[in-house]
């Protein structure tokens, strides 16, 4: 049984709250927060409340804490919990919102050789993990352009955290709230490409107390180049709206992953023509063990079709999604307490590409986001790896 602890009783806090009271093999003793009433509520009656992470700290031994504080307050919490010899750590993301508090916590681990693991809750969703299985197969060939916009809801900035509201969304922006998961995604499915340089603008005519939207062009490694958006006022029934296009030089990807507007969630690669039958259905069996159900086109035209003059070369072999789901919330919770469970990284359970996310997809994650940042507020290209 491994004692958790959570530090932030916020809304992520009380979501993990939520899924470590169910999991059979989690005993959640205490939760810290400096607004005691917060921390109180979430405990209940059955839980420890402390009002900060070092009374915590002091008087409970714990196995797993997890971080799920506002962005720019992990640094804290995290070294704290470190410093105590807490082995196993879940931050939300992103990992930082400096390099220094970046730096910090990935030294920190590596030193303690603490078990961390950073939420980036999106690679848990069957169609991300379709996503990342295409592109990573090579089955669009090698990736030229893409774009990328999560939008969220200006109810987000302006009132989801209360009269909080602005001094959080002041002391973040779309860059580290938004673009945090977008570029740990980025860097999943063109692994083992890394971003080499960022070209980025803002807005500020809306908020005024955080950047209305970064919009960046992201180039890497291997020529890829990823346009990624991120907006903070939207008018829009959705609190979120996320949707991408990847065109390989072989074939195309779109995912309309969180729709709005009257759209439906969609996910459909059409494949590069080289992709043989048979390995369309190896690849469509590999992505149901991995939890994404799809189903595999072949339309080689039927005898006597006539098609438009232009339309002869449309031949398409493509997978498209029969789930519409966009996963489980906590799921890489979930897969994060199996490997601390078998002592492995991935554990059994996780079914897509690569390992659990940790300190080191963070740093990379923090590095290219504050390029992106610098790079609006310079007007010029920035490499992450100048960044001091
Ligand atoms: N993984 C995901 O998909 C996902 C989704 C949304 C938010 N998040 C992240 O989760 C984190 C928390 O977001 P939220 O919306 O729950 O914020 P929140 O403000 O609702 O909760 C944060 C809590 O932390 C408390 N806090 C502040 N400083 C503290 C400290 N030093 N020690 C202990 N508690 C402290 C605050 O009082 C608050 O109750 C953020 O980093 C956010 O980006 C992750």
């Amino acid at each position: 049984m491994l004692k958790a602890g959570i530090v932030g009783a916020g809304i992520l806090g009380g979501a993990h709250a939520e899924n470590l009271r169910a999991h059979p093999q989690v005993e959640l003793v205490a939760v810290a927060d400096p607004r005691m009433e917060a921390a109180q509520r979430l405990a209940g009656s059955d839980v420890r409340a402390y009002r900060s992470v070092e009374e915590m700290l002091g008087a409970e031994s714990l196995d797993l804490v997890v971080v799920a504080t506002p962005d720019p307050f992990h640094r804290e919490p995290t070294l704290a919990a470190i410093a105590a010899g807490v082995p196993y750590i879940i931050q939300e993301k992103p990992l930082a919102t400096t390099l220094s508090d970046a730096l910090a916590i990935y030294e920190a681990v590596e030193r303690a050789g603490t078990g961390f693991y950073v939420n980036y809750a999106n690679r848990t969703a069957p169609l991300d993990i379709a996503t990342a299985y295409v592109i990573r197969q090579g089955l669009l060939g090698p990736i030229v352009y893409g774009d990328v916009r999560l939008d969220d809801n200006i109810s987000v900035p302006t009132r989801l955290w209360g009269t909080r509201s602005r001094d959080w969304a002041g002391g973040s922006s779309t860059a580290h709230f938004l673009l945090s998961h977008v570029v740990d995604l980025l860097h999943w499915y063109l692994y083992p490409a890394t971003v080499s340089e960022v070209y980025a603008i803002k807005q500020q005519m809306v908020l005024g107390y955080t950047p209305d939207l970064y919009d960046a062009f992201l180039t890497f490694t291997n020529g890829a180049q990823i346009r990624v958006k991120a907006e903070w006022i939207r008018h829009m029934d959705e609190l979120v709206e996320f949707g991408m296009s990847f065109s390989g030089a072989q074939g195309t990807l779109v995912y309309n992953k969180l729709p709005g507007f009257g759209t439906r969630t969609s996910w459909r690669a059409n494949l590069s023509p080289e992709v043989a039958i048979d390995s369309l259905l190896q690849h469509q069996q590999a992505l149901r063990s991995a939890g994404a159900l799809t189903r595999a086109i072949v339309d080689r035209g039927a005898p006597g079709l006539q098609r438009s003059p232009g339309a002869e070369e449309l031949l398409p072999v493509a997978l498209e999604s029969l789930d519409h789901g966009i996963g489980k919330p906590m799921a890489l919770v979930d897969h994060v307490i199996d490997a601390i469970l078998e002592g492995s990284n991935p554990p059994h359970s996780w079914g897509g590409p690569g390992s659990l996310p940790t300190h080191v997809d963070g740093l990379a994650q923090t590095q290219v986001v504050l390029a992106i940042v610098a790079s609006a507020e310079k007007h010029h290209p920035v490499r992450p790896d100048s960044l001091a």
